[in-house]
């Protein structure tokens, strides 16, 4: 198959915000407790608790962003348990679901583990059964450098300088009646949200605030109209349950493109219509598939090639909606419907997930531009409509030196020569990354843990020419370099 995509490095649609390639960890299975955090007594290597290849693998991932506790577990955590010395800590119930919590893994241990792996913290308060107070009082515990008592606490904790957290969600999927203190509509959350705001940035005015909201219309014009001037982002989940065959989950990207669209231009029109003036951009803070044997109360489960390509559909299209939705977080980090499966015997595997994710962040394209590709289509009945085979995504590095191509072949059996055409930029030399294996079902596993690994390829550039071959079912990073 042959496929051309023409890319006109003058015409820039927007600058990537990198927190598009978050992180998502929450106390739930095995993703905190034996995942990130093994405490300092434990067998398996660590660093101040920290287990040590996890932190690695997460620190290769360059993440820009982690958002932390939860999810579910969000709605029932009280903060102030999980401060302090460790021995002196309650065992406390987790409600979401219905785990018993120890909370060696808290605000300080969470601030050091985003230091350690290079990413800004993210921090849901809990709006479920929690209270504004309550949420205000963890903002002056992370960010206030008065003499006050939570502040203080800090201090005496260890920690003199204020973290700085700057960006917070006030509550996590309220429309949910699985979640501990859920709302019966956005017009209650609406006002919910507005007290927690209040309270919060009473405390710390400089903070970013991400709202709940959801695919529901109705509840999304409750929001922004009640309480749109309160809040900065409206934060919208997606799961794929349905265990689809190839074709159509790779497919999926594209619908929740639109989708995602929708939600902002409702917002936007919202804003219009109420006279809202505050900015409003969409946080996509949980996304994943989600496979039927990935239940409560681990939810393990082992991604292979297929999700890699599902995965690197969603950064392209989060790459292409920079302007509109420029938080995003991957769910989740560690064994929990995993990128990083560590064991308790102290091995870990990276799935083929987790290398779309290195391949993405640690490429450092900034100004994304709008390309025009000429692929052939194939019919997804699950979002009814063509689908091109080649995705593409592209953007040129601050210095204007590198372009960036995210090149996807969703094609099961037939590689892809790619013609770049350009304009305004003339490349000297030329790289590709790919992963592909030799089949959608690939996977990594403790006995085969290299059988999906990232390759590289040398490209020939010919006077400006450039064409790449796509393997079959492949994520390609193409770095053309000045
Ligand atoms: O990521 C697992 C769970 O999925 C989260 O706790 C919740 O927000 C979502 O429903």
């Amino acid at each position: 198959m042959k496929c051309r995509v023409k890319v006109d490095t003058r015409v820039v649609i927007g600058t990537l915000d990198r927190r598009c390639y978050g992180q998502f960890i929450e106390h739930l299975g095995e993703c905190i407790y034996g995942g990130i955090w093994v405490g300092e007594n434990s067998k398996i290597p660590n660093e101040r608790g920290f287990r040590l290849d996890v932190l690695r693998a997460v620190k290769e991932l360059n993440p820009p962003l982690i958002r932390w506790p939860g999810g579910n577990f969000a709605s029932g955590y009280h903060w102030i348990d999980g401060v302090g010395p460790r021995d002196k800590r309650p065992k406390s119930y987790d409600m979401a679901w219905g785990a018993e919590e120890p909370n060696y893994f808290g605000t300080d241990e969470f601030i050091e583990f985003c230091r350690l792996v290079g990413a800004e913290p993210f921090i849901v308060v809990n709006a479920g059964n929690g209270t504004p107070e309550e949420a205000a009082h963890w903002v002056e515990y992370c960010n206030s450098s008065r003499e006050t008592y939570y502040a203080s606490l800090r201090r005496r904790y260890g920690h003199e300088k204020p973290y700085g957290v700057k960006l917070w969600g006030v509550g996590n999927e309220l429309w949910g009646e699985w979640q501990v203190g859920f709302c019966k509509d956005g017009a209650e959350c609406a006002r919910r949200t507005v007290e927690f705001a209040n309270e919060m940035r009473k405390v710390d005015p400089n903070i970013e605030l991400v709202a709940v909201g959801c695919e529901d219309p109705e509840w999304n014009i409750e929001m922004v109209k009640e309480a749109g001037k309160y809040f900065d982002y409206l934060s919208i989940h997606f799961y794929d349950f349905d265990n689809k065959p190839y074709r159509e989950l790779v497919a999926i990207p594209i619908d929740v493109e639109r989708r995602l669209k929708d939600v902002y231009n409702l917002v936007q029109s919202v804003r219009r219509k109420y006279g809202v003036e505050r900015e409003i951009k969409i946080a996509f803070d949980e996304w994943n598939v989600w496979y039927p044997e990935a239940k409560a109360p681990l939810l393990t489960q082992v991604t292979s090639v297929k999700d890699a390509i599902f995965t690197a559909g969603i950064l392209n299209m989060l790459q292409r909606l920079c302007n509109i939705v420029p938080i995003s977080n991957f769910a989740q980090t560690v064994n929990v419907l995993p990128l990083i499966i560590a064991s308790s015997d102290g091995r870990i595997v990276l799935t083929p997930q987790y290398l779309v994710f290195k391949m993405y962040c640690n490429n450092k394209g900034a100004n994304v531009l709008r390309t025009f590709t000429d692929s052939d289509l194939y019919m997804s009945s699950s979002i009814g409509e063509y689908v091109p085979h080649v995705d593409i995504s592209a953007m040129l590095s601050e210095d204007s030196k590198t372009l960036y191509i995210y090149a996807l072949n969703r094609d099961e059996e037939d590689s892809v020569e790619l013609q770049i055409v350009l304009k305004g930029f003339n490349p000297k030399s030329g790289m590709q990354q790919f992963i592909s294996g030799e089949s959608v079902d690939d996977k990594n596993t403790f006995e085969d843990p290299d059988r999906v690994k990232i390759e590289e390829a040398r490209i020939q550039v010919t006077e400006g020419e450039v064409r790449v071959d796509l393997k079959p079912h492949s994520v390609n990073v193409i770095r053309l370099v000045d």
